[in-house]
């Protein structure tokens, strides 16, 4: 049996190497690498988008997937105990990304919720969607009364999963469903990418995602290009703190960086010749977000032959998706419940599902009043405040994650100090870090630097980030 957080003297564990990674990587691979990706890559003007991309990954992302797995895997305690054992006066900072994951997760389950309603509804009345897939996706959100469906009883069945793998602990839960939903995900990825990359007229799009278009390339998509990073690696919340901390002290980290960032771009890459190439295809408009992935891809489907199958397999694989992430971001907030506030993990995420179901109805029924009046309240004096579901995405993906992610990196290279960073990684001579050198300058400087031009960019100019 596996030990949980929070359950007396042992701490739980991952039993093997490869569910560590698959576990990360399937934290890391989300929406976020499904739908985002293949929009913003075409917005970005393609291959260029996509090479600034690996570079950002590879430079900046795993600088900031190693200071979070060096300070969990020291500490073996969720993210606010482990920067309160670090420095008493940082544990803010944990709180912050324990704070961020919550209100995520709230949004995070209604989305998962909805990928449920069309996984059935491509399975029972495919007909219906292509008939009118902006009306379909309407009445889901409950156009013609309250959203029972979208906001209630999908979300609540997304949520019960989340819940069962969760209070089943780290070993026998989270770890063992890694196993079997990331293989299964790389399956429908492959099968998808095919059969899209094989649609007569496919090539275009091809040729338009291996042709570097530089001419696109400004200081926006380079902004868009290091927020999707950030975002696409599950960084910033403290869940890659969390995850590390149940690492055993032989495992190489640096290698399980290199390894789960490899897989997560690998992921959006092929999520971008799964849409693409189908998008050019079959004349549909490519975008991105709740609107592309559950309104316009039904033109794909509709025009595609088998498209009610494929279209099945396609929210099938957003679904698994979908629910890897969403457990990593649970378990990142339930951690700190059960360590901090010795409460047992069956209570704490009963407490916490609650709590976040509520943040997410007023998600959908924002979407709904967003969608279909434009406004979320409209009072008799002309005062109009935005989409709350809007307001909750800016604030969580453009403000939290990157002001988290920041914080992290300046913790690791000014507070704790590089040194024990990367004393961590070498456990006394176990491992040379040979990048040493190299990943303080980043950690210290330029992860930093470039974070806070996300930030800023973001907030002052009002930028495409997310
Ligand atoms: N990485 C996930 C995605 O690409 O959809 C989203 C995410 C999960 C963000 C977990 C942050 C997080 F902690």
């Amino acid at each position: 049996m596996s030990q949980t957080p929070g359950d007396g003297k042992h701490r739980a564990q991952w039993a093997s190497s490869l569910g560590f990674i698959l576990a990360a990587a399937g934290s890391a691979v989300g929406l976020g690498n499904i739908w985002k990706f293949p929009g913003k890559a075409y917005n970005g003007g393609g291959a260029s988008f996509i090479i600034i991309y690996i570079i950002i990954v590879a430079v900046i992302g795993t600088t900031a997937m190693l200071a979070e797995f060096v300070i969990g895997r020291n500490t073996q305690k969720n993210a606010v105990g482990a920067f309160r054992q670090l420095n008493k006066k940082f544990s803010w900072v944990g709180g912050l990304g324990v704070f961020t994951g919550f209100l995520i997760f709230g949004y995070y389950s209604q989305v998962g919720g909805w990928v449920i309603y069309y996984i059935v509804s491509y399975i029972v009345c495919p007909g219906r969607i292509f008939a009118d897939p902006k009306l379909f996706f309407y009445e889901m959100l409950g156009q013609n009364g309250f959203p029972w469906l979208g906001a209630i009883i999908c979300p609540l069945i997304f949520m019960g999963l989340v819940i069962f793998v969760i209070t089943k602990g780290v070993e026998v839960g989270i770890e063992k469903i890694n196993k079997i939903l990331m293989p299964s995900l790389f399956v429908l990825l492959i099968i998808l990418t095919i059969r899209s990359v094989t649609l007569p007229g496919a090539a275009e799009g091809l040729h338009y995602l291996l042709t570097p278009d530089f001419s696109k390339l400004n200081f926006n998509t380079v902004l868009m290009a290091l927020g999707q990073a950030f975002f696409s690696l599950s960084l910033g919340m403290g869940i890659m703190v969390t995850y590390g901390s149940y690492l055993k002290k032989e495992e190489n980290l640096v290698k399980n960086v290199g390894l789960i960032c490899t897989l997560d771009t690998i992921v959006a890459l092929m999520a971008g010749f799964m849409i693409i190439p189908a998008v050019f295809a079959t004349g549909v408009e490519p975008g991105m977000g709740g609107g592309f992935a559950f309104v316009s891809l039904a033109g794909v489907f509709e025009k595609m032959p088998g498209g009610p199958i494929f279209g099945c397999m396609f929210y099938l694989l957003l679904f698994f998706a979908a629910l890897t992430s969403a457990i990593s971001i649970m378990e990142g907030t339930v951690a700190y419940v059960t360590e901090e506030k010795k409460m047992s993990r069956k209570k704490a995420t009963a407490i916490i599902g609650v709590l976040t179901f509520i943040i997410g109805i007023f998600y959908t029924l924002s979407q709904l009043y967003a969608s279909i009046k434009g406004i979320w309240f409209d009072f008799a004096n002309g005062v109009t405040f935005p989409a709350f579901g809007d307001f909750l995405e800016f604030l969580t993906d453009r403000l939290l994650t990157p002001l988290g992610s920041l914080t992290f990196c300046i913790f690791v290279g000014w507070v704790w100090t590089t040194k024990k960073g990367i004393a961590e990684v070498e456990r006394d001579g176990t491992y040379t870090f040979k990048l040493k050198k190299i990943w303080s300058v980043l950690v210290k400087f330029i992860a930093p630097l470039a974070i806070l031009t996300i930030l800023i960019g973001g907030m002052v100019f009002g930028l495409a980030l997310s």
